[in-house]
């Protein structure tokens, strides 16, 4: 699958915008603050509903002005989708595939396939547990609607549990009928995690083996909060500590992903290139994975994290990337972007506007 073409209107610091993709490799080169990853942010915008750098939708529109526009058309081959967002200041978010208005946002999910990695993702492993859940969810997300659906079913509760417990006189049984809820929909969602990190894990591992020359072997192990037949017990045996926090402190919403390498656990001890290689490999592996559930290429965006990579990660990179859409941003053009720049569509990115070159200089 590619990503044909992306038109923006008032979006960010880009009044307007209509650029075309090639297949291959695209490059969009700039200074700092000129635009390059607010076109990604529309890209990924298209793939999940969502902005990967905010949770106010209307933080997108141009300053001054009432309402942003992005339409993205993916290519697969045998047919086209176009998707249409229409991001308002006062109202919610309208969408639109091929034409059609969608009322549920995770209707975008699996539409196009879309694998973004950016500097924030090398936190991924030092960071706290939150973000390590987004990655698992966001990628589920976008394989499985059921999943998409469960998973906004199981916060849609978790919030108005937790708002049943800052009442001032606590109700048990609306509690047991929430917690039973929580439970089932808590553990559909573990299954998957467990099924996804295994599968993963498989194909990350070769290819942080392969990166070391066999030097590392990374594992990756899904921690789940609570297993599948203690779920129940455990959360009714949290009850009142519960309502002394008046917050839920059992389920999924606490589940975490642990990165060994040679046995020893990466978050505390990895170094930094450690961290970076995991990540490489995790996003290298959910291009793999992509490919095996849909059939279709998922679309790569590499935003800014060539620079952060050492020279032998990065032309890992590039070899891998030959057969998928890739969008790289980057400030400079340095001598690895020189070697992919024959055969990537070039533009250069100021001001918000787009200009396409023959060749970078
Ligand atoms: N809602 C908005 N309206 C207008 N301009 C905005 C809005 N939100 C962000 N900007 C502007 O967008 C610019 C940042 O764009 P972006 O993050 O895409 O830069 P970039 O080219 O990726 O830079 P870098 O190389 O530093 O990552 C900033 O100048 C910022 O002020
Ligand atoms: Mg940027």
């Amino acid at each position: 699958m590619i990503v044909k073409s992306l038109s923006l209107g008032d979006y960010r610091n880009i009044e307007k915008l209509n650029i075309e993709f090639s297949p291959g490799v695209n490059i969009l080169y700039g200074s700092n603050a000129q635009g390059k990853t607010n076109i990604l942010e529309a890209m990924y915008m298209c793939a999940t509903g969502r902005s990967m750098r905010t949770h106010i939708p209307k933080e997108v529109i141009s300053f001054g002005k009432d309402s942003a526009h992005i339409q993205m058309i993916a290519d697969k081959g045998v047919f086209k989708d176009k998707i249409n967002i229409h991001i308002k200041k006062n109202n919610k978010k309208g969408i639109a595939i091929n034409n059609i208005a969608v009322k549920n946002i995770n209707e975008l999910f699996g539409t196009v396939n879309i694998i973004l990695f950016s500097p924030e993702d090398l936190m991924l492993v030092k960071e706290g547990p939150s973000l390590r859940r987004r990655y698992m969810d966001m990628e589920l997300c976008q394989l499985s609607r059921i999943y998409a659906d469960d998973l906004s079913r199981y916060y849609k509760l978790l919030r108005e549990r937790n708002t049943l417990l800052k009442e001032e006189k606590c109700d048990n049984m609306a509690l047991d009928i929430y917690d039973s809820q929580l439970v089932e929909y808590g553990i559909k969602i573990m299954k998957e995690r467990n099924r996804f990190i295994n599968e993963t894990a498989l194909k990350a591992e070769i290819i942080h083996s392969d990166i070391t020359s066999g030097k590392e072997e990374l594992e990756i192990i899904y921690i789940p909060d609570v297993s599948e037949k203690d779920y129940a017990r455990k959360m009714r045996e949290y009850r009142e500590k519960d309502i002394y926090y008046k917050s839920t402190s059992v389920g999924i919403h606490k589940d975490d992903i642990l990165f060994n390498i040679n046995g020893v656990n990466a978050r505390d001890y990895g170094s930094q290139g450690q961290h970076r290689t995991i990540c490489l490999s995790l996003k290298l592996a959910e291009v793999e994975n992509v490919k095996e559930k849909t059939g279709y290429s998922p679309v790569l965006l590499l935003d800014d994290v060539l620079s952060e990579l050492d020279r032998k990660r990065q032309l890992y990179i590039i070899n891998s990337i030959k057969n998928i859409q890739t969008v790289i941003t980057s400030t400079g053009i340095d001598d690895i972007l020189q070697s992919i720049n024959e055969n990537a569509s070039i533009f250069y990115v100021k001001d918000g506007v787009i200009e396409k070159k023959k060749k970078v200089n």
